[in-house]
């Protein structure tokens, strides 16, 4: 009987998935003696009654590596410690399932998983770790804000999206003489605001990183119209940042098992301070959301995908379990989780990149 490799997708899509599916099934093929089996929705394909699960050879991945989103499907809530019950009263009790599936997957002959996933999914992936499971992380997402890490697939991408998104709003900028504010993603992180502000040539850059004042945003705008009112200025805002001595704009979620903060909606609290203190430009906001998210990988990120999805498979087949893979400049290796979940991989004020921007004359706001 074959040995056989569970694959699995968790937490926000992001492009490349596809591509890291792909690339654990073909360097599966060269062996004789492995089978890939995917579970749809993260673990909740195992978990459900019936299973969903599929089974992933050469024809079900053929061509998908420039396909966005996940072939599998993804899910944000729940999982196998905290799956959801609904109770007689209509409320939701949350049960841990763990050892359960645990059971179930050795029935089903799994010798090893890998689960694709951020921060979220590499936590349970840990748990179960410890419980006993064979188990290996793939980092994804667009936040690029997993520290083991020097850079997650999906970023690139973002990055470009954002980018071109700027390209795009400058012109019009320019031609109407506004102030336009544009709102990334990325958490806490600033690094798709950092990257798409240089990239495009924004006037103004705001990270969760560097709080920001008000009057010195409104200062470097000034100075981009002339008495007559004549100039443009475009400012990219992530989604995560917040006033010096304020706080985030974000709301909790009322769907069912979801946890995490939703961002959205600085980029119109920025605009209102903007014309509080006095702003007498006219002024457009434009949130990028999950446009971010979605449609074909960059050619870095499939190659990126493709070498985790390599070295995901490589891992099982070195019994090398417990371990998230990650990029190292210039190789591509393997962390426990406990170093990869340790901390976030946040903008260094330092860093030569925030360097670059200020030589850029961007301003931080601060
Ligand atoms: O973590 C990836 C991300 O896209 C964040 O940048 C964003 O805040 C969040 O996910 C959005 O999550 P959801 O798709 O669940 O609304």
């Amino acid at each position: 009987m074959k040995k056989r490799v569970l694959v699995l997708t968790g937490g926000g899509d992001c492009p490349g998935l596809n591509a890291v599916i792909r690339a654990i099934v073909k360097r599966a093929s060269q062996e004789d003696n492995w089978e890939v089996v995917g579970s749809i929705q993260s673990f909740d394909g195992i978990l459900r009654e019936p299973k969903e699960i599929t089974i992933l050879d050469e024809k079900a991945v053929s061509g998908i590596h420039f396909r966005g989103g996940t072939i599998i499907g993804t899910t944000t809530k729940g999982g196998p410690f905290e799956w959801p019950v609904k109770k007689d009263d209509g409320t939701w009790e949350f049960i841990d399932r763990s050892d359960e599936m645990i059971e179930e997957l050795k029935k089903m002959g799994i010798d090893a998983v890998i689960s694709i996933g951020g921060d979220g999914s590499q936590r349970i992936s840990k748990a179960l770790q410890e419980k006993g499971l064979n188990i290996i992380g793939v980092p994804k997402t667009i936040d690029n804000d997993l520290s083991a890490t020097d850079f997650t697939f999906g970023f690139q991408t973002a990055v470009q999206i954002a980018t071109e998104s700027v390209d795009k709003l400058v012109t019009t900028a320019a031609s109407h003489n506004r102030v336009m504010i544009m709102e990334v993603m990325g958490r806490e992180a600033g690094w798709i605001a950092l990257h798409s502000a240089i990239a495009g040539g924004a006037e103004v850059c705001i990270i969760p990183e560097i709080p920001y004042d008000v009057n010195k945003i409104l200062d470097k705008i000034n100075q981009r119209f002339d008495s007559t009112g004549k100039g443009f200025a475009n400012i990219v805002i992530a989604e995560g940042a917040m006033p010096i001595n304020g706080d985030t704009v974000h709301r909790s979620s009322n769907e069912v098992g979801y946890k995490n903060k939703i961002f959205g909606g600085i980029a119109y609290k920025l605009q209102e301070q903007l014309f509080d203190a006095g702003m007498q430009w006219d002024s457009r906001v434009t949130v990028l959301g999950h446009l971010q998210r979605g449609g074909v990988p960059t050619a870095y990120d499939r190659i990126l995908a493709s070498e985790f999805g390599v070295k995901a498979f490589e891992m099982v087949l070195e019994k090398d379990f417990g371990k998230m893979v990650a990029y190292r400049h210039p190789n591509i290796i393997s962390v426990p989780f406990d170093e990869a979940i340790s901390k976030y991989n946040l903008v260094d004020q330092n860093s030569y990149l925030v360097k670059t921007a200020r030589g850029l004359g961007i301003n931080l706001g601060d």
